[in-house]
């Protein structure tokens, strides 16, 4: 049955950058269908909303606060998980964030602090989560990447973030390839402009808003479940001969 592929009941999944935005979503799609999720990310206050909204809905959850770009908070934070329920079937890797302006005046912090979160974060989450999936016999890696990293969109300049988003998709790749031989599969989104927190600044702008609009041919950004579904697709076994694999969710941004 087709719809088996998509079941995951018994799974353990990780959803780093999961107390709200896409990553919230992501942990509500793998709920639905059957996994119990356990949310990480460095907002304990809105974690523990988060996890009250999935048991509302009558899902099991948890949350975990961590520093994603603390490799030895990853690695806790992984064995923790893998202590408390047994194994890590899934990870979802959400956490990011972002910063704009001139790379003439970008600090050499600001660099930094978004290559820690978004691209060296992901690789520490992707590592730890693989440590404990190789113990249970594999698991599946989602990375939350961005059309970011395959062209430099405009008008905002970003190129910390878009270096970032590139890197997380070659991390995907490499990663893909290192653990194939170990029932991992490793995969990313791209995602086009979707309304969360993180874009809040750029729809409310009017110099920004009408471009990303013009430019995206579905004309409107996405809505966080629609960027869920496919991670729940690429998390399941729907996809199990897909690793490696970019897949972009833009509305046809790239397209034209
Ligand atoms: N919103 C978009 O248009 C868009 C487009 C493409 C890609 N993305 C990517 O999607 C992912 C989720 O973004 P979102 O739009 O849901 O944003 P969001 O701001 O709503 O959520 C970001 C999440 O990352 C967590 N986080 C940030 N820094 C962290 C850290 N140091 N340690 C642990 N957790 C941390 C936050 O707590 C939050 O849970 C990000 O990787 C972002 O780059 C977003």
């Amino acid at each position: 049955m087709y719809i088996n592929r998509l079941n995951l009941k018994g799974k353990i999944a990780v959803i780093v950058g999961g107390s709200q935005g896409i990553g919230l979503a992501a942990a509500q799609a793998l709920s639905e269908f059957g996994a119990t999720t356990v949310l990480a990310a460095n907002n304990a206050a809105t974690g523990g909303a988060a996890v009250e909204h999935l048991n509302a809905l009558g899902h099991p959850a948890s949350f975990l606060e961590v520093d994603v770009s603390d490799p030895d908070a990853i690695a806790d934070l992984m064995a923790t998980v893998a202590a408390k329920h047994g194994r890590i079937d899934i990870l979802v890797n959400s956490a990011g964030v972002a910063c704009h302006g001139s790379s003439l005046d970008l600090p050499n912090g600001e660099w930094q602090r978004i290559l820690d979160v978004n691209l060296s974060g992901a690789f520490w989450a992707a590592r730890e989560a693989a440590r404990q999936m190789l113990k249970t016999g594999g698991g599946s890696i989602v990375n939350v990447g961005s059309i970011s990293g395959l062209i430099a969109n405009i008008p905002q300049n970003q190129t910390a973030y878009n270096a970032s988003k590139a890197g997380v998709h070659l991390v995907t790749k490499s990663l893909a390839s290192e653990f194939s031989g170990s029932n991992i599969r490793v995969n990313a989104v791209a995602p086009g402009y979707v309304e969360t927190e993180l874009t809040r600044g750029g729809i409310d702008d009017p110099d920004w808003f009408p471009i990303w609009r013009q430019k995206t041919p579905l004309g409107r950004v996405a809505q966080v479940e629609e960027i869920a579904s496919v991670i729940h697709f690429l998390a399941s076994d729907a996809a199990s001969y897909m690793t490696g694999s970019i897949v972009v969710v833009d509305g046809g941004y790239t397209a034209i």
